[in-house]
């Protein structure tokens, strides 16, 4: 029986009380398909999403939490917050987060543990950078990555890794085959020896659009898509949903 795949939407910093149609409408045209999506949205989006998404099968998550549950951090979302709000996932360990806001592997594996208190399922992104691959490092890095941030605290719990090439979002780059096969090995060699053999999904993400979409999928291990870009609208994110089918 081939595995459900999990289609997430990552919204990144787009989406206001506007976009929430469009969230309407990806929920009414995946009844009945096989895949399972996620939507991402904005943290200030989730309450409203989550009415809006009540009754239907799409999962709804937060883009990134604190590692601890509440206290004086300005600016912050804590992982119970985002399961008040409607939230049952957590993107962690983003690359727009680990560069962008130095956020070390600890701090990811840290995030995890606040993500699983709050019964929260995570998704921790993993990547190597243009730099890093260039100089022949990806397979260091990623193991880096996968030995700091997917530790063994998580064995037991529902998570899932994604695959996240850096130099592949948002570029219209997309990893070939060779380099999602060898990345997805390292990953499923880890979570096979920490995690046992029913170890989470994992995902790929870096420029999925409808165009590629179904070839990606059919790629051995691949257990679904991280979407970025092309999760904006239901005319671009649809045919990635229905590719999964
Ligand atoms: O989290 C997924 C995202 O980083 C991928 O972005 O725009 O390349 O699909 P994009």
């Amino acid at each position: 029986m081939p595995q459900t795949h999990l289609i997430a939407a990552n919204w990144k910093m787009n989406g206001v009380k506007a976009s929430l149609p469009i969230a309407r409408t990806i929920a009414e045209q995946s009844r009945g398909l096989q895949a399972r999506v996620a939507l991402f949205p904005p943290a200030t989006l989730l309450p409203l999403m989550a009415d809006v998404l009540q009754g239907t099968d799409i999962v709804l998550g937060g883009q990134d939490c604190h590692h601890a549950d509440s206290g004086a951090y300005t600016g912050d979302i804590s992982a119970p917050m985002l399961k008040d709000a409607g939230a049952s996932m957590v993107i962690l360990g983003h690359s727009e987060r680990r560069h962008g806001h130095l956020e070390p592997c600890a701090l990811v594996a840290r995030k995890s543990l606040a993500a699983l208190r709050a019964g929260l399922e995570p998704i921790i992104c993993i990547g190597e950078t243009l730099d890093q691959r260039q100089a022949g490092l990806t397979i260091p890095v990623l193991s880096r990555q996968l030995a700091d941030s997917v530790t063994s605290d998580l064995k037991g719990q529902a998570f899932h890794v994604s695959y996240e090439p850096v130099w592949a979002i948002g570029t219209g780059l997309v990893a070939s085959d060779a380099q999602i096969l060898e990345a997805f090995a390292l990953i499923r060699e880890h979570l096979d020896k920490h995690f046992g053999t029913n170890a989470p999904q994992v995902l790929y993400g870096g420029s999925v659009k409808a165009s590629n979409a179904a070839h990606l999928l059919a790629l051995e291990g691949v257990g679904g898509a991280l979407v970025g870009g092309a999760s904006l609208t239901v005319e671009d994110f649809m045919p990635i949903i229905r590719a999964a089918d």
